[in-house]
């Protein structure tokens, strides 16, 4: 099934697919696991960085030879895409799903680079997802977040077409120093002005209750990535502070099933 569809299939029964960023065989490995023990589908997501990291084809090679290998039905997705030309990239190189993120541009700059995202899209039918309202990087303050106003997003969605819209309603990138407050009403208010699927970035840190009620309230794409990182080099700092072994199979296997706990936990907040 398309990852559109499938979307759609979930913002019509109020669930969500949660996506999943990787960086490496391992992680990926740990986000496969857990999606096949819970017989769910997944989104895998590719930054720039990771992209970099691997190689394009050895990357998307990697997951969706890994959906492949463990059954499981999911979508090699391009997160936080930076360029058309990275855009085309991964367009050619197969990915299901592109996001082009502009939200640092002003309204109609962002209209203009997700309308041409979207048009040369096209022929490859996939999801095309922006960002509208801002929410803030890694590495950035999470106070520096521009909330999605309800009153700009059918405007945006009309002018760009585009299937998948990543809002701005309390969360940020990386890890928070306090509690993040997801605005419900503004949700709420945004689901009512379109029927654009929303996207909620910044999944890391969230409360499990503050997701389930974002579901209920019309997500239905949660993205998640830090907390992946973060188990991942917890866990083997632990292994390797405690051990000298070199046979590298048995170094990672620890870190590996510390990211299927953690996925697994978060796949159960979908439906
Ligand atoms: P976190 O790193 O905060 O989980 O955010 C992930 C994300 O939104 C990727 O686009």
């Amino acid at each position: 099934m398309k990852l559109k569809e499938k979307l759609l299939e979930c913002q019509q029964s109020q669930s969500a697919l949660l996506a999943t960023n990787f960086y490496n065989f391992e992680t990926l490995r740990g986000v496969l696991e857990a999606a096949k023990a819970m017989n769910s589908p997944i989104i895998l997501q590719l930054t720039r960085s990771s992209i970099e990291y691997m190689g394009l084809e050895n990357a998307i090679g990697m997951g969706k030879e890994g959906l492949k290998y463990y059954n499981v039905e999911g979508w090699i997705h391009l997160d936080h895409g930076d360029s058309i030309d990275l855009v085309e990239k991964c367009l050619h190189a197969g990915f299901d799903s592109v996001m082009i993120d502009g939200s640092e541009l002003p309204m109609e700059e962002n209209i203009e680079l997700a309308r041409k995202v979207v048009n040369l899209s096209k022929p490859f039918d996939v999801n095309v997802e922006a960002e509208l309202g801002y929410v803030a990087k890694l590495g950035q303050d999470a106070g520096k977040v521009e909330y999605t106003r309800p009153e700009d997003v059918k405007y945006f969605v009309d002018e760009t077409w585009i299937d998948a819209l990543a809002v701005a309603i309390g969360t940020a990138h990386g890890f928070y120093k306090e509690t993040p407050k997801l605005d419900f009403k503004r949700l709420a208010a945004i689901r009512k002005a379109t029927n654009v699927k929303l996207v909620l970035h910044g999944g890391s840190g969230v409360p499990d209750d503050s997701i389930r009620r974002a579901i209920q309230n019309g997500i239905c794409k949660v993205n998640v990535a830090t907390e992946i990182k973060d188990t991942f080099m917890k866990n083997l700092k632990q292994t390797l502070n405690t051990s000298d072994e070199i046979d590298l199979r048995k170094v990672f296997p620890h870190a590996i099933l510390a990211v299927n706990k953690l996925i697994q936990t978060k796949l159960n907040l979908m439906h």
